[in-house]
């Protein structure tokens, strides 16, 4: 690993938008579910009104192009005995990750009963008093525990429609103290999610000619970062004038998504924007920042955004895996050596690299280009 110079990481937080804006002005919030709820709302207030790009393209993939549907990974064939279908399975993996960047996690062997207890319990999170969640509403972006709406409302040109709670999980793990329920569920939830996104991140090493621990030792997963991140999506009376979460790359290694209704998630693929439409019971796994810096861009964080309806409340659960808030972060240097390649990425330290991303707007992969050398 090359070391992280001072200046380095200096350049990269001195030519960032808001460093200085680490901590959320206060600002006295309305939730969506408020809003949602008005009686009578049959528009959006004006700074909710996100211009999506003109030239945005869509493609769906319940009309897939042969080539172009969404890689499925069976998780029961990564740890399987047999070295062929590992080696196989690793394969594919390494192919998802380096053409989409996204795959569907299928037999990951989380109950399903499970998933379904996390979700009723972050639902009833959002069903608490507006009161009763502000306890919980957090002052700087990394307080362990931070409920709010759009994705940094103090900074936000544009409000999103999303409701969201951010728990940090591990290494220690943190929990809102209401619903009670929540404590013990997310607990466990979080245990076998971290375990799957472990499994994930050795063979995603391996599929890059690295140790399969490489990930795990370099960027010391013992202490590695993992956030839940629930989001809440009311109906939206004007849908297409509104978005859920705008485009943007997640900031740590691998993010583990799963919802209760279907449509909502959109990848960009391609030049376009394709609807996920995930099997029950799987887990929908985007590649992030901190793997496109590792693999030095071979694998590239890929672009994703939640779109809004106006008839059913979406709820989504990420979990995102990240390297330890310690570990500095630059590509490998077996891959630079092996490969001959330069490094496309300064070293970062990830607690600096999740600070200026969390306390900027969501604004593609702003945050990743600072990083670019
Ligand atoms: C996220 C995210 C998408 C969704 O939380 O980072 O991209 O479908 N969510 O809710
Ligand atoms: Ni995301």
């Amino acid at each position: 690993m090359r070391s992280c110079s001072e200046t380095e990481e200096i350049k990269f937080l001195s030519s960032h938008m808001l460093a200085a804006s680490l901590v959320s002005s206060p600002y006295k919030m309305t939730s969506v579910k408020d809003l949602a709820e008005s009686p009578g709302l049959s528009s959006i207030p004006s700074a909710y009104t996100f211009r999506k790009n003109q030239n945005d393209q869509q493609s769906s993939i319940s009309d897939p192009e042969p080539d172009d549907s969404i890689p499925i990974i069976d998780f029961s064939l990564l740890i399987s005995s047999c070295p062929e279908q590992r080696y196989k399975i690793i394969h594919d993996l390494g192919k998802a990750c380096q053409e989409w960047g996204f795959f569907m996690v299928i037999n990951h062997g989380v109950p399903e009963s499970l998933i379904k207890s996390m979700m009723d319990t972050c639902k009833r999170f959002f069903d608490l008093t507006e009161e009763e969640k502000r306890e919980f509403e957090g002052k700087a972006v990394l307080d362990p525990i931070r409920y709010g709406t759009s994705f940094n409302a103090s900074v936000d040109k544009v409000l999103f429609w999303r409701d969201f709670l951010k728990v940090f999980v591990h290494p220690q793990f943190h929990s809102p103290a209401k619903p009670s329920e929540f404590r013990e569920i997310a607990m466990e939830y979080c245990r076998r999610t971290r375990e799957v996104a472990r499994e994930l991140l050795r063979g995603i090493s391996e599929s890059l000619g690295l140790d399969a621990s490489y990930i795990d030792k370099t960027l010391n997963l013992d202490s590695g970062l993992q956030i839940l991140v629930a989001n809440f999506y009311p109906p939206c009376p004007q849908p297409d004038l509104a978005m859920g979460m705008p485009p943007h790359s997640d900031h740590g290694l691998l993010t583990l998504l799963i919802q209760n209704e279907n449509g909502g998630l959109q990848l960009q693929h391609n030049g376009k924007w394709v609807n996920v439409n995930a099997s029950s019971n799987s887990f929908m796994v985007n590649t992030a920042d901190h793997i496109e810096i590792l693999s030095n861009g071979k694998y590239k964080s890929i672009v994703h955004r939640a779109v809004v309806n106006n008839i059913r409340t979406r709820i989504s659960l990420a979990m995102a895996h990240g390297p330890s808030l310690d570990a500095i972060v630059s590509p490998a240097q077996e891959l630079m050596d092996r490969e001959n390649q330069v490094p496309g990425y300064v070293g970062i330290k990830y607690k600096k690299y999740l600070e200026l991303q969390q306390s900027n707007q969501l604004d593609n992969k702003s945050c990743l280009d600072r990083a670019r050398i």
